[in-house]
């Protein structure tokens, strides 16, 4: 991908979330109505932006392998499900509280966690509070019918693991993976869109032989940095944390954290963790159902252990946004310099690809970009803008990353039958002919690190 040496080290959150909302990306959940607190809606492009992430992220953990394959499971499950995967018991955060400001603390978020960071009052002590949401199946409100939102995708795997060994005859190291909303009564959300009450995420449960753990979870520690790299995360914005023992959630045996930089520091983007046979035990216990793996050359049964890599595509797609965003000097029409807002987003995750935009809004050229627009759509998520000046919809597209521009113009209906495709990151300029326009706009987006078109 085209490195501009001045890239913008860090950028404040107050502009990354005005500049979500202006262009799109994602809203204030309920706003008419005062808004609900840490609930956020996407708009246009951050529907573009997100499906990219996970499309992105489908591709390279199920499309491209042989060894994972998908599952979309329901988010409603049997309460037996929680209470057999510990997390009915034992997900839980400490609570604490502020008798003066009345203000609550997820108390590990602390420096004190005993005096409240607003006003010094001494906190109350912590209590666990589970942060599953819980509803009622059915019309009546009772014990008997009472369900949890998943907190995890990854519960409704494991309780498909012989469904799936059944239909597809798959053998380990082989994975199943799933995309799906969770929920979580978080106590503290916070920090835009980073952590949430709803989120998507992105799960893969590997299945592998006991004795293999280790190895396979270096691996998947590896795979996982490399796909943030691969769509142009900048490597000094990435690093890889083993939990400490006391950080650990109650199933894994190991795990390690990519992080990133976000504006605030240092923050879990993903987490890969060795779950090892305990939520297939534990399922097996509670359901009577044995779910184990009958190796047949060796003649023996096991119950494989667990390389879970789990991202978040909300997080995911803030890692990418902030990631993305940059300022420049950039010269002006009448000769000045003015600051260029410009999103420098890797072509597979830019919600729009390509621009077209005749040169003004002319009886002949609008129709003729028109055209053009028509046909690059079919193959590239393409936009199409012809209000303001060419100056003006170019720093538009900037702004919201559109990696290439293509522009119809004057000579283009008159002349030469070509337009210009200007470069996002370069600024630079080429005249193409229209017949050569598929074929070079696919070129232009592999040099900027397109591995989809
Ligand atoms: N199945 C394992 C699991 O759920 P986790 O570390 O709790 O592990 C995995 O969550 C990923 O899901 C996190 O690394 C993060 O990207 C995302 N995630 C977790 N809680 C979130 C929240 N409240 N809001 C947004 N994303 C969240």
């Amino acid at each position: 991908m085209a490195e501009s040496p001045l890239r913008l080290e860090r950028v404040d959150m107050v502009k990354i979330v005005s500049l979500a909302k202006r262009r799109g990306f994602v809203f204030p959940a309920s706003e008419i109505y005062g808004g609900i607190g840490s609930t956020w809606d996407y708009g246009p492009l951050g529907a573009e932006l997100k499906r990219n992430v996970k499309d992105a992220w489908w591709r390279s953990m199920v499309t491209e392998r042989d060894d994972v394959v998908g599952l979309d499971s329901a988010i409603l499950q049997h309460p037996k499900v929680w209470e057999a995967s510990g997390h009915a018991a034992g997900f839980a955060d400490p609570l604490v509280e502020c008798p003066e400001c009345r203000k609550r603390y997820r108390a590990d978020h602390l420096d004190d966690p005993e005096r409240c960071p607003d006003d010094g009052a001494a906190l109350s002590a912590p209590r666990m509070f589970n942060l599953m949401f819980k509803t009622f199946v059915g019309p009546v409100e009772d014990e008997a019918s009472q369900a949890w939102l998943r907190p995890e995708t990854a519960q409704g795997i494991f309780i498909n693991f012989d469904n799936v060994l059944n239909a597809t005859r798959m053998k380990p190291p082989f994975g199943i993976a799933q995309i799906g909303k969770s929920f979580r009564n978080e106590i503290t959300p916070g920090n835009f869109i980073f952590r949430t009450r709803e989120f998507e995420q992105m799960e893969m449960e590997y299945f592998v032989r006991p004795d293999e753990d280790e190895r396979h979870h270096d691996y998947w520690i590896e795979q996982r940095r490399q796909w943030f790299l691969d769509l142009g995360v900048r490597a000094e914005h990435l690093r890889v944390r083993a939990h400490e023992a006391d950080e650990l959630s109650h199933y894994s045996k190991a795990t390690s954290d990519i992080e990133y930089r976000f504006p605030w520091g240092w923050g879990e983007l993903e987490g890969i963790a060795n779950r090892t046979d305990f939520d297939l035990r534990r399922h097996s216990e509670a359901s009577g159902k044995q779910l184990a793996y009958f190796d047949q050359q060796a003649n023996e049964r096991y119950v494989p252990y667990v390389i879970e890599p789990a991202l978040g595509a909300d997080r995911a797609a803030l890692a990418f946004l902030v990631d993305a965003y940059d300022e420049e000097q950039a010269p002006t029409a009448s000769g000045g310099t003015e600051t260029r807002t410009v999103l420098r987003f890797h072509p597979d995750v830019a919600p729009v690809q390509v621009a077209v935009l005749p040169l003004s809004r002319n009886d002949r050229l609008v129709p003729a970009a028109r055209e053009v627009y028509a046909t690059l759509r079919r193959s590239f998520a393409a936009a199409y803008d012809d209000a303001q000046s060419i100056g003006r919809r170019y720093r538009r597209q900037d702004e919201v990353g559109a990696p290439l521009c293509v522009t119809v113009d004057f000579e283009t209906v008159e002349q030469d039958n070509a337009v210009t495709i200007r470069n996002r990151d370069t600024m630079a300029q080429t005249r193409v002919g229209l017949s050569e326009l598929e074929a070079a706009l696919r070129e232009r987006l592999r040099e900027m690190g397109s591995r989809r078109v």
